[in-house]
Parts: structure tokens; sequence; C-alpha cells
């Protein structure tokens, strides 16, 4: 899919003064950012992740301090809009903006005016009227965040729509490991699980992708997304997928792995009869230490969570050594702060250039 985007300049690498309270109007650009909205990586260029990462490494830096908190979204108004459940993503982006001194609050469908049958394009125009020019929504229909980004002027950012997309997901993926490997040319990255339900493991695959890692998918042939199952045809590729090495083996699939990414197993597709049963799947799936030894020596295990431990990831491994699970979450706020800056640098950009004030 394809967004509607913005060109904030940005050809400098001028390092980011979060502290200043400067009007980000007037902010140095901190590179290559031409999106409005944030709904997938497909349409991000190599540049552009690089600049998230980049930028998330400073805000890192920022939330190590004694007192993380800096003025640079003054003014600014985030609404958290969620019709599913989260902890991560939703915590993260409440924490992020909160630093960045911008007001935050968070709406859940459950307890909102859905209930009583308002529509999504409602109630992402009531927010807009109330100030908010930044919306992180998450939503059970793939799609539903494109449908939002064509009637509102406030900026979009998907976190999480049905099985399409996580890209912010992908980008703190990205961004933890980037920050042990550098580059990621040539990678090897392994997601194990049901890759075929699974909105990280697609916008994962834009990313690295992106980055000139080499993925390998693996899981049952249930479980793999159409085009991807061994005897299909390659022109029935599921559309719009870069190219990724299929692997039903786990043990073939982990040799030499630079990263193990297991994904979780979601319990409901083993009543759609995808699955004989859980303790089959585990048998065959489950990334154990014994699997993982067949990986680099310098692997990473990572998993987006939530995890169902015991059964796609062994408890052993989940809290080992080689364990990024939490180092994930942790790096997720500082890529939602990168992400929440640029978005709002770009609203305040075209807002100066247009002669208003912010949003
Ligand atoms: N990884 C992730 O999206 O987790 P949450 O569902 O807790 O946000």
């Amino acid at each position: 899919m394809t967004t509607e985007t913005h060109e904030t300049s940005g050809a400098s690498a001028a390092p980011l003064l979060p502290g200043s309270g400067e009007p980000l109007g007037t902010a140095p650009a901190p590179g290559p950012w031409r999106h409005r909205h944030v709904l997938d990586l497909d349409d991000f260029g190599a540049d552009e992740i690089i600049t998230v990462l980049e930028l998330a490494g400073q805000m890192a830096e920022v939330l190590e301090r004694r007192i993380a908190r800096v003025p640079a979204l003054r003014g600014h108004t985030i609404v958290n809009l969620f019709y599913e459940p989260s902890t991560r993503t939703r915590a993260s982006f409440e924490l992020a903006g909160k630093v960045l001194g911008a007001d935050v609050l968070s709406v859940s469908a459950s307890t909102s005016s859905v209930q009583k049958g308002e529509s999504l394009i409602d109630t992402v125009r009531t927010l807009r009227a109330m100030g908010a020019g930044i919306l992180v929504m998450r939503h059970a229909s793939s799609g539903a965040p494109y449908l939002a980004a064509r009637h509102t002027d406030a900026a979009i950012v998907n976190a999480g729509d049905g099985a399409h997309a996580h890209p912010t997901q992908a980008l703190l993926d990205l961004y933890t490991m980037r920050r042990h490997f550098g580059d990621l040319e040539g990678k090897r990255v392994v997601m194990v699980g049901d890759i075929a339900h699974s909105r990280v493991a697609r916008s994962d695959l834009w990313g690295l992708a992106a980055m000139g890692a080499e993925v390998v998918v693996c899981g049952p042939p249930t479980l793999l997304p159409q085009g991807l199952r061994p005897g299909d045809r390659p022109d029935h590729a599921e559309a719009a997928l870069p190219h990724v090495e299929v692997e039903t083996d786990i043990e073939r699939a982990i040799e030499g792995a630079h990263v193990v990414m297991a994904l979780r197993l979601q319990s409901e597709r083993q009543q759609g009869g995808l699955l004989p049963s859980l303790h089959e799947y585990s048998l065959h799936y489950q990334v154990t230490a014994k699997r993982l030894a067949r990986a680099h020596p310098d692997h990473l295990l990572m998993h987006p969570g939530p995890k169902n431990e015991g059964i796609e990831i062994a408890r052993e491994v989940a809290g080992g050594g080689r364990s990024m699970i939490e180092e994930q979450v942790t790096n997720g706020v500082a890529v939602r702060m990168a992400l929440l800056y640029l978005l709002a640098l770009g609203r305040d950009a075209a807002a100066a250039s247009a002669g208003e004030g912010a949003s």
C-alpha cells in the first residue's frame, strides 16, 4: 500500500537538540524524511529508516538522563486510539509523547462511543476536532489506518492493523539488531512461527529487505502466507512481499542465523484447523536452546511479545543471555519518540510554510 508523503528536506545529518524548546518548525531536519503518516514500511527507503534509527539513538540518550523530559513536542496533542488490546505499543507511545512534552491521551474503543455505533471516521474526526495532531491507531481490520489517513489532516501512526502491518514494532526490531550488529547487510534473520497471521513479520520483512538483510521465514506450511508454501506457484505469492527464503525445517532455518525471532502462536489458529495440536507445534517449531546452538555464536534471540513461553519459545531461552526481549521493549520508547518527533517536525514545517500555528 502506498501513502501520502510530506517532504521535510532533511539533507542535513545535524545532531538533534531535543532539549532546546525551540519551535520544531525551526529545528534542523535530522535526516531524510518524507512521511506525513507511518502506515507500513513498504514505502520507506533505507535512508528514512536510518533517519529514524539514528534519531532513536539520540532519544535513548534523553531517556538515560536523570530527568528524562524535553519540551520538543510542547503544544502537540497525541491520541492513542486502540480498538484492540496492547501493553507495549500503547504504553510506549504514551511514555514517548510525555517525555517529549506533548499532551497525550488514550482512548479505548471498548470504553468509547464506538460502543454506541460511532464509525471509525467519525471517531477520528471527533478527536481531530479536539486538537489531536497525531493519532496512534491499532485496529483489528487490515487497512483501517489507511482509511483514517484519507479522512483527516492529522498524522496517522499504524500501531498494528489486523494481520497487515506493525511498522513501529519493525523499526524497534531493526534498531535493536543495528545496536548489536551495526550494518544489517547480509545478516541472516530467521522468523519462526505463525508468519501468515503476523503483522510484525510483514513489516519486519519490508524493513529488513530495505536494510539488505537475508530474511528466512520458517513455520508449518499452514502458517506460511499464500505463495510461500511449499509447492505454491511463485506468481501466486502474496502481493507486495519482498523476496524471502522459505524453510519448513527449523533446524535448517536456524543454521548460522544472526537473529532468530520467534513469533507468537495465535492460539485461535488451532481452532481453525491450521495445527494438529499445540504439543505437536511445540515439538517441531519451538525455539529451544538445542536449536539455537545451530545459530551464529553471536546470535540475538528476539520476540515482539506478547509471548507464550513453552509454546513458540522455551522458557530458558526467553530469559537467557542471548534474549533481546526486554531490550526490544526498552528500545520501543526511543524509537516511538523519534517517530513522533519526525511527524511533529513535518507538521510544524507545513504549518510554518502555510503561516499557521502548530497543531
Ligand atoms: N508487540 C506488541 O505489539 O505488543 P502489544 O500488543 O503489547 O502492544
